[in-house]
C-alpha cells in the first residue's frame, strides 16, 4: 500500500495554493479541465481527518477515500502481479500500466488537453472520475449558498441524482463500448463485473451523508428509504445499461471494431465453467434445460431476474412490456448462435421501458411495506432465481441484504438475528461458485420466507 501520510502532507500544501487560483482560471474562459484529487485534499476542504461537525458535508472525503476506499489503489491493481500477466497474456504491447485500455477505467486519464495540472496517473480512481472534471467550479463551490445545481452546469457530474449516479458507476462497473471489459480479459485474469449500487455504496464506503441534510423546500428523507430507493433505482438503470452493452455488442460497435459474437461475458459464466460429478448428482440434468437446447450456454439473466419482481410492483404495465422484450432477449441468447438483428431490436426496446421503471422508482415514496413486500416475493420466487444462474442467486443475496437492511432499521423484528444469519448463510453458498448448487440456493432462500412477519 502507498505510505498515505506523507502523500497527505503533501498534498494539502498544493491544495491550498490552487483553490485561491481556481476561479481565475475559470474566469478567463479557459476549457473546463481536469485538475487532480490533490485539489480536494485541503484540510478545511475535503481532507479533514475526522467528519467536521456541524457541517453540510463530512469534510473527511479525501482521507476516506485515500484510506478505504478502493478506488485510490485501482492504479496500483494494473502494477501487480495479475495486471502485469494480464498484458502479457493479452499482448497488448505495453504494460498494463500504459494500457489506456486499461488506464480508462483503473486511472484518472483524460487526453492531455483536458489536463489542467500535473496530476498523477497512479492516484487511481479519484474524485474527478466521479464527480466530473472541476477547473470551472472548484474555485466558487466553496463559497457559501453556492448552489449544486450551478456547479453542475460548469461541469460537474450530478452524482445526487440516484440515475445519474448509477450511470456513473456502470460506466466501469458494467463498461462501455469505448472501455469494457470482455471474457478474453476475464480469461487473462480479469475479475468478471457485477455490481449493485447500495451494495457497493457502502464497501466503498460512502464518504457522504446519509440522508442528505434537508435542502430547502425538501423533508429529510428517513435514512432507511434512501438503502431502498438507492437499491432499487440502481436495478433498473443496471438492466438498461445491460441492454444498450448488448446492443452495442450485437452491432458490433466496440471502438476497436473487434467482432466477437456472442461475447461469452453476456452468458452465463457457470454454464460452462462448472464442476463435473456423476449424473445422478447433477442438479442441471435433474431440472433439465427450460427454455433452450441442453447444452447451449444460457444467457445471464442476473440484472433481470430479481428486479422483474420489484418492476411488477411499481409499474406493472411497463413490467408486462419489459417481459415480453426480455423473453426475447433470453430466448435468443440461449442459443449457441443468436441472431444480432433480433437482440438488436428487443434490447433496443427495452432499455427505455427499464429507464421508465428507473424514473418511477427514483422518485417514489418508499415505506416498510414495500421492503417487506419484496422480501417475500424474492423468497417465494426462490426455485426460479435459483435455476437462473448463480449471479441470480448472488443479485437475490445482495437484494435481501439491503431490503432487510431498510426493513429492520426502524424497528428492530424479535427475530432479526436469525434472519440475519440466514441471510448470511446465503452468502456462504455463493463464495465457490463453481460448486454452486441452485437447489440447495433454492431451499435457503425458501426458509427465510416463514421468518418474516
Ligand atoms: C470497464 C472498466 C475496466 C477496464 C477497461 C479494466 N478494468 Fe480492471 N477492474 C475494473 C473493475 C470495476 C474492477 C473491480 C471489480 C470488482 O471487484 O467488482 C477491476 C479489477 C481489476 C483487477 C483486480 C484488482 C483487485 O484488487 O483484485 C485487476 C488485476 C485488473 N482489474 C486489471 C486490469 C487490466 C490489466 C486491465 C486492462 C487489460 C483492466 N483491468 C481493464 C474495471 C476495469
Ligand atoms: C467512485 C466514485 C467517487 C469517487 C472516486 C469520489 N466520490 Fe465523492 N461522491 C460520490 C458519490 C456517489 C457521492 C454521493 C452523491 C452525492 O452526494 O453527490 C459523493 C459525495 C461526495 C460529497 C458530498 C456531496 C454532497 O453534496 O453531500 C463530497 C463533498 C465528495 N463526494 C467529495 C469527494 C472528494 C473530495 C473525492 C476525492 C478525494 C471524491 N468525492 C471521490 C462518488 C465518488
Ligand atoms: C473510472 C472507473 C470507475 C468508476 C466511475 C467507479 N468505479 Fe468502482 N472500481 C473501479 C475499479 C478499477 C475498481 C477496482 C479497484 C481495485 O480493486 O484495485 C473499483 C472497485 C470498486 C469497489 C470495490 C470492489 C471490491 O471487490 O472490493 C467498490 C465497492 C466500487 N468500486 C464501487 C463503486 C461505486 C459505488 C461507484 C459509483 C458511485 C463506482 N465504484 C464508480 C472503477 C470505477
Ligand atoms: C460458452 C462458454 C463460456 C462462457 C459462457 C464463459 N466462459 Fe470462461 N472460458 C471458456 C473457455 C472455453 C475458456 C478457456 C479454458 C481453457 O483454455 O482452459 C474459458 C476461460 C476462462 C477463465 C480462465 C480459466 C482459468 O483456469 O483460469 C476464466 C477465469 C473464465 N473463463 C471466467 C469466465 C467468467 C467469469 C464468465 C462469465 C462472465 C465466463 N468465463 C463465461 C468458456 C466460457
Amino acid at each position: 500500500m502507498r505510505k498515505a501520510s506523507n502523500f497527505f502532507l503533501f498534498r494539502v500544501a498544493i491544495c491550498a495554493s490552487f483553490v485561491i487560483l481556481a476561479p481565475l482560471l475559470s474566469a478567463q474562459n479557459e476549457p473546463i479541465k481536469y485538475i487532480g484529487p490533490g485539489s480536494c485534499a485541503a484540510t478545511s476542504c475535503h481532507g479533514s481527518v475526522k467528519p467536521v461537525e456541524g457541517s453540510r458535508i463530512l469534510q473527511n472525503e479525501y482521507s476516506t477515500w485515500i484510506i478505504k476506499d478502493k478506488h485510490s489503489r485501482a492504479y496500483q491493481a494494473l502494477t501487480g502481479d495479475i495486471g502485469e500477466r494480464m498484458a502479457r497474456i493479452l499482448k497488448s504491447g505495453a504494460k498494463a500500466e500504459e494500457a489506456p485500455k486499461c488506464l480508462a477505467c483503473h486511472a484518472l486519464n483524460p487526453p492531455q488537453d483536458q489536463r489542467g495540472r500535473a496530476f498523477e496517473i497512479s492516484e487511481g480512481v479519484s474524485c474527478e472520475n466521479c464527480h466530473g472534471p472541476a477547473s470551472a467550479w472548484l474555485g466558487p463551490h466553496t463559497t457559501r449558498s453556492w448552489p449544486h445545481e450551478k456547479s453542475v452546469a460548469l461541469g460537474m457530474h450530478d452524482t445526487r441524482n440516484i440515475i445519474h449516479r448509477t450511470e456513473k458507476c456502470l460506466e466501469c462497473h458494467l463498461g462501455t463500448k469505448n472501455k469494457f471489459v470482455d471474457h478474453e480479459m476475464i480469461a487473462a485474469g480479469h475479475p468478471d463485473l457485477y455490481f449493485e449500487l447500495d451494495s457497493f455504496s457502502a464497501v466503498m464506503p460512502r464518504h457522504w451523508k446519509v440522508p442528505r441534510e434537508s435542502e430547502p423546500g425538501k423533508p429529510v428523507e428517513n435514512a432507511a428509504w434512501v438503502g431502498l430507493r438507492e437499491w432499487s433505482t440502481g436495478q433498473a438503470v443496471q438492466l438498461r445499461a445491460a441492454m444498450e452493452r448488448l446492443t452495442w455488442r450485437a452491432k458490433f460497435e466496440r471502438y476497436d471494431k473487434k467482432e466477437i459474437w456472442p461475447e461469452y461475458s453476456e452468458l452465463s459464466c457457470f454454464a460452462c465453467h462448472h464442476a463435473l460429478g456423476p449424473a445422478k448428482d447433477s442438479w442441471r440434468q435433474e431440472h433439465g434445460y427450460a427454455g433452450r437446447r441442453p447444452g447451449d450456454p444460457a444467457w445471464n439473466s442476473s440484472r433481470y431476474v430479481v428486479f422483474s419482481l420489484l418492476a411488477k410492483q411499481v409499474d406493472s404495465a411497463t413490467a408486462q412490456d419489459l417481459e415480453r422484450q426480455l423473453a426475447v432477449v433470453s430466448g435468443e441468447m440461449s442459443k449457441l448462435n443468436p441472431d444480432r438483428n433480433t437482440i438488436v431490436s428487443a434490447a433496443t426496446a427495452a432499455a427505455p421501458l427499464a429507464m421508465r421503471i428507473a424514473e418511477r422508482l427514483e422518485t417514489m415514496q418508499y415505506e416498510q411495506a414495500i421492503a417487506l413486500r419484496m422480501l417475500q416475493s424474492i423468497s417465494d420466487d426462490a426455485e426460479n432465481i435459483a435455476l437462473a444462474d448463480e449471479r441470480a442467486a448472488e443479485q437475490a443475496t445482495m437484494a435481501m441484504d439491503s431490503l432487510y437492511i431498510a426493513y429492520s432499521k426502524e424497528a428492530k423484528p424479535a427475530n432479526a438475528a436469525e434472519v440475519r444469519a440466514a441471510i448470511n448463510g446465503l452468502f456462504q453458498q455463493l463464495e465457490n461458485p463453481s460448486a454452486y448448487n441452485a437447489d440447495q440456493f433454492a431451499s435457503a432462500l425458501r426458509k427465510i420466507r416463514p421468518l418474516l412477519n
